[in-house]
């Protein structure tokens, strides 16, 4: 690590920003020793914010269905090969009732963009698992939508939404994606779910094809001005069946960078060491915990549907139970000395705008 390197860190930790030129200076120069000490400096930003304390988010993957095309997606609309499947209310409710007593507070449906899933039919099914367990907070990851469907379905009782924004970078946006979707869509989707009062997420893959220090860069700064509650990020890792069949994977080690540094920029942020990123690292979620990160997301679909969601190649937890994967976690987060906790885990003093 150089003094320059040595400066931003310190700059960083001090301001919580960074210009984008420092922060793709930051990315390039890395090394090993700049990686081990922000990551000293994000785990104790984040133990002053959570402790020892690690969130846990059932994920129910509740429709394999999608009418996009994202290039690097494995349920993408023209993979003739993927499995497609649509989990019924019943199927939802009682995934969501076998979670709660496995000691999740927090579920989150996510899906491909299926019609099926109207304002009416999952607004229904939000609102029957919040009723059966008010205790618990709904995050959906359901893609983009208009407002007034973000609305619906807030108003149905839905508290968080996942909307990676994938790249702050128009035109790297254009390389990801067909031409049917747009940036200026999705940052105003974005923009709409936090007006309307949602806890937001967004977030990217590390590593997507054409990214550069450059677009990296954009993605902090857009992190740090957007100022979302939640940041999902986690390798790229190709998928057999997709147009970046060919492409290489995103890296461990610059995830866990990209972690530290969004943990240094946001120290409430909420942010998953994620199953892309246990994928490529058989101790990746157990790195990103020791990186920064504070929350995991195991899987509660049910299994017989698991292997029909496959974003990309190899992902881990398609043959497990999901109480194997909440004890598989529970003993992975032990291991580095910290522990899942029965939390709604919302982000700090956040509070929904109609109560
Ligand atoms: N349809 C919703 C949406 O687009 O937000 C939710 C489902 S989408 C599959 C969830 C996330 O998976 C995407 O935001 C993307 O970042 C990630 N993803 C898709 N393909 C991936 C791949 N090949 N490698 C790693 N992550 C991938
Ligand atoms: Fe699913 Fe480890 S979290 S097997």
């Amino acid at each position: 690590m150089n003094n320059r390197e040595k400066e931003l860190i310190e700059r960083l930790l001090r301001e919580r920003s960074l210009s984008e030129a420092e922060y793709a200076e930051l990315i390039e120069n890395r090394d090993g020793e700049a990686a081990g000490r922000l990551a000293e400096h994000a785990v104790e930003t984040r133990k002053a914010v959570f402790g020892d304390a690690v969130y846990t988010r059932g994920l129910i993957e509740i429709s394999s269905i999608c009418k996009n095309n994202c290039l690097y997606c494995g349920i993408r609309r023209d993979n003739r090969n993927a499995e497609r499947y649509r989990l019924t209310k019943e199927d939802i409710l009682s995934c969501a009732d076998e979670g709660y007593g496995l000691g999740f507070r927090t579920y989150v449906l996510q899906g491909g963009e299926d019609a099926f899933f109207s304002d009416e039919v999952l607004g229904d099914i939000v609102s029957e698992i919040k009723r059966k367990h008010p205790d618990c907070a709904v995050t959906l990851s359901m893609g983009e939508r208009s407002r007034e469907s973000y609305q619906a379905l807030y108003d149905a009782g839905a508290d968080r939404y996942l909307l990676r924004h994938e790249t702050a970078a128009p035109e790297h946006y254009a390389k990801l994606h067909p031409k049917e979707m747009s940036f200026e869509n999705r940052m105003q989707c974005l923009q709409d779910l936090k007006e309307i009062g949602y806890q937001v997420g967004c977030g990217f893959m590390v590593g997507s094809p054409f990214q550069t220090a450059d677009t990296l860069a954009k993605d902090l700064k857009f992190i740090e001005t957007f100022r979302p509650a939640m940041c999902g990020i986690g390798p790229f890792i190709p998928h057999h069946d997709t147009p970046f069949r060919e492409e290489r994977a995103g890296t461990a080690e610059l995830t866990l960078f990209l972690l530290s540094v969004i943990r240094l920029i946001l120290p409430e942020v909420l942010l998953p060491a994620t199953t892309a990123l246990g994928t490529i690292d058989p101790k990746g979620r157990e790195k990103g915990i020791l990186a920064g990160a504070n929350v995991v997301m195991p899987n509660l679909s049910p299994v017989r549907v698991r292997r029909k969601y496959e974003l990309y190649d190899n992902k881990i937890c398609t043959g497990e139970e999901s109480a194997e994967c909440r004890g598989c976690l529970e003993a992975r987060m032990k291991s580095v000395g910290y522990r899942l906790v029965i939390d709604r885990g919302d982000a700090p003093g956040f509070e929904r705008n109609d109560q």
